[in-house]
């Protein structure tokens, strides 16, 4: 009895120790699949010369840290239908192939997005044409892809920041009657990958996010195939949203039985970068995923990209940076014991 006390007692000591991981430090990963997520993932690219990168490749490909990987940009319009018509999956095919080779899974991203198009939807000013365009585009991506992807992010950004429809040119010129048409006609296609609607600060809880609530509630009301609300998680340190609203939040779309993700965590900061922002960095991240946690239909956490040699943050706000939980160069931030910590 005593002896096994012991024993026991040694037992959980280790455990507690190692992480519940009997010696092996486990990654972000497999600690997600562990409390029940499906995955925990990160945007990446070939296109960037990241993938020239010895340091970086081995932590995306080989560290198994990741568990699904989006591509940042190889998916999008503007990159895989450079001119009307004519296709060129090269990026996104190369991304499925590394991805399944390193054991992660794939999401989509993104089939109709307001930004970065090509010119010539930019020039199209009447809706039979743009109505031809963007059909024709969804239907050969979602073609190609098929079977090879568990998620598509369908429409991205559709809301205005403070509340209402983004006036888009698809919106526009189309009403918002499209993005209903998007979801049936790539469920049509792939009746497997799970069909997000994507968009931004919807973390707050606030007007942009009523909007949202509405909208979505319209869809699964009318019958539409949308699976999921992906919130992007692009985020300020210090600003981030409580667990309570957090999970208010992405719990709306959960009682419409939907799944819900975070799909492009990022929290940036002013520059230079101190101790104190990357301690809060860390409590930041830790409260993200405490939130998807404490929601059984959120799925999984992305962020978008993980080193911050990468980051997309620096060329769009030029006084911000530091955002993800690696550093330039490719060592662990706080950041990154914030998110293990909430996933333990
Ligand atoms: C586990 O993580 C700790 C702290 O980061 C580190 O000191 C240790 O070397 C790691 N062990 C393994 C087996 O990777
Ligand atoms: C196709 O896309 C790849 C990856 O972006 C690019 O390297 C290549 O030049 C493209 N091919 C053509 C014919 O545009
Ligand atoms: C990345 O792109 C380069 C240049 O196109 C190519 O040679 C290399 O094989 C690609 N890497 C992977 C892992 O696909």
């Amino acid at each position: 009895m005593w002896t096994t006390s012991i024993l026991v007692l040694h037992c959980f000591a280790t455990l507690v120790l190692a992480g519940g991981s009997g010696g092996k430090n486990r990654t972000l990963n497999q600690l997600a699949v562990q409390q029940g997520l499906h995955y925990f993932g990160s945007a990446s690219d070939n296109l960037s010369g990241s993938w020239d990168d010895e340091p970086y490749v081995d932590i995306l490909l080989k560290s198994h840290e990741f568990g699904q990987i989006t591509p940042a940009n190889a998916m999008k319009w503007g990159l895989v239908e450079t001119q009307r018509g004519v296709y060129n999956y090269t990026g996104g095919d190369q991304l499925v192939k590394a991805g399944k080779k390193a054991g992660m899974v794939v999401r989509g991203h993104a089939l109709v997005w307001h930004s970065q198009l090509p010119d010539y939807v930019g020039t199209i000013t009447d809706a039979a044409t743009l109505h031809s365009v963007t059909f024709a585009h969804i239907k050969d991506e979602v073609k190609h892809f098929k079977g090879e992807l568990i998620a598509w992010d369908v429409v991205n950004e559709v809301f205005e920041d403070t509340g209402g429809m983004r006036e888009t040119i698809f919106y526009n010129l189309l009403g918002e009657g499209y993005i209903a048409e998007a979801f049936r006609a790539a469920h049509a296609i792939d009746k497997h990958a799970k069909l997000y609607l994507n968009d931004y600060n919807l973390e707050f809880a606030d007007a942009k996010w009523e909007t949202a609530v509405s909208f979505v509630q319209g869809l699964v009301d009318s019958g539409v195939p949308i699976h999921a609300v992906g919130f992007q998680g692009h985020l300020l340190v210090g600003q981030v949203p409580t667990v309570e609203t957090l999970v208010k939040a992405l719990s709306a779309f959960t009682d419409m039985g939907l799944e819900v993700a975070f799909t492009e965590v990022d929290i940036r900061m002013e520059m230079p970068f101190t101790d104190d922002k990357l301690a809060q960095q860390a409590k930041d991240y830790q409260t993200v995923v405490e939130a998807c946690l404490a929601v059984p239909k959120c799925v999984g956490i992305t962020v978008w990209d993980f080193s911050d040699k990468y980051s997309w943050i620096p060329g769009v706000f030029p006084t911000q940076g530091a955002a993800l939980p690696w550093d330039e160069n490719m060592q662990k931030k706080p950041a990154y014991g914030g998110i293990v910590a909430g996933l333990t």
